[in-house]
């Protein structure tokens, strides 16, 4: 069964992580920005939850709508992602902004988040197989300072019926359980489902099951 919706299912092989990186390649070698060019409607309505110039790690950041979006509003951003062709995209929109973002080209999978390092992380539609997706939240809580927020929005398992984006297997979605379980670490979180309407280029449209997370860590 194919993963993904869309040109996704030209590519049954996308079962296979190493093909993970070609499609993720291949979709943003494209000259339209997969997913625009403005931030992400949850991330940008959260925006107050970062303390001015925080230091924000963005993960899974693609072709970096979201990272240019922080920078334009004073933070210090790095964004990692396994694409260079996204990063390559990123660094265009940056510069047409005048912004400075530093990226790192990285499987998460080999990734380690530096510890007490960050103000903020975020991780807008970074959907993972459930032993990386453990390995990566479980390390967010250690990589804020004190004070630092994470946010997330993602894809419900819910969205499986919508096929409005994202990916179109159970295991890559995610469950308000399984969040729970993943950032237990903090006792200042929240984490909410909803159905809404999504308007982000041309691969997230429509209706669609989402999962949204403010956790923030305690200043004391
Ligand atoms: C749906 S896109 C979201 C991009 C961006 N966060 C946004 O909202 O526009 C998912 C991103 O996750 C990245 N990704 C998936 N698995 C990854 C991994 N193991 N390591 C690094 N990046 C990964 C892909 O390259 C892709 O850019």
């Amino acid at each position: 069964m194919p993963l993904f919706i869309g040109a996704f299912a030209l590519l049954p092989s996308i079962k296979h992580n190493k093909m993970d990186i070609n499609f993720w390649n291949t979709r943003y070698k494209e000259a339209e920005y997969a997913y625009g060019t403005e931030p992400n409607d949850f991330l940008k309505s959260k925006i107050h939850v970062f303390k001015p110039d925080s230091k924000i790690l963005c993960l899974a950041e693609g072709e970096g709508r979201n990272a240019v979006f922080l920078a334009s509003q004073g933070h210090r951003i790095t964004a990692v992602d396994y694409s260079q062709e996204g990063l390559n995209k990123l660094q265009k929109l940056a510069l047409n902004k005048k912004l400075s973002i530093e990226t790192l080209c990285v499987d998460l999978t080999h990734y380690k988040i530096e510890e007490h390092a960050w103000d903020g992380i975020i991780c807008i539609f970074g959907h993972f197989p459930e032993s990386l997706r453990k390995a990566v939240f479980g390390q967010v809580y250690k990589g804020l300072n004190k004070g630092g927020v994470f946010l997330m929005e993602a894809y419900h398992k819910d969205q499986l019926k919508y096929k409005t984006g994202g990916p179109q297997v159970v295991e890559l979605l995610y469950s308000k359980e399984e969040l729970q379980e993943d950032f237990s670490a903090f006792t200042a979180i929240t984490i909410e489902t909803c159905d809404k309407d999504i308007e982000e280029g041309k691969y997230h449209k429509g209706t669609s099951a989402v999962i949204q997370v403010v956790a923030k860590k305690s200043s004391n």
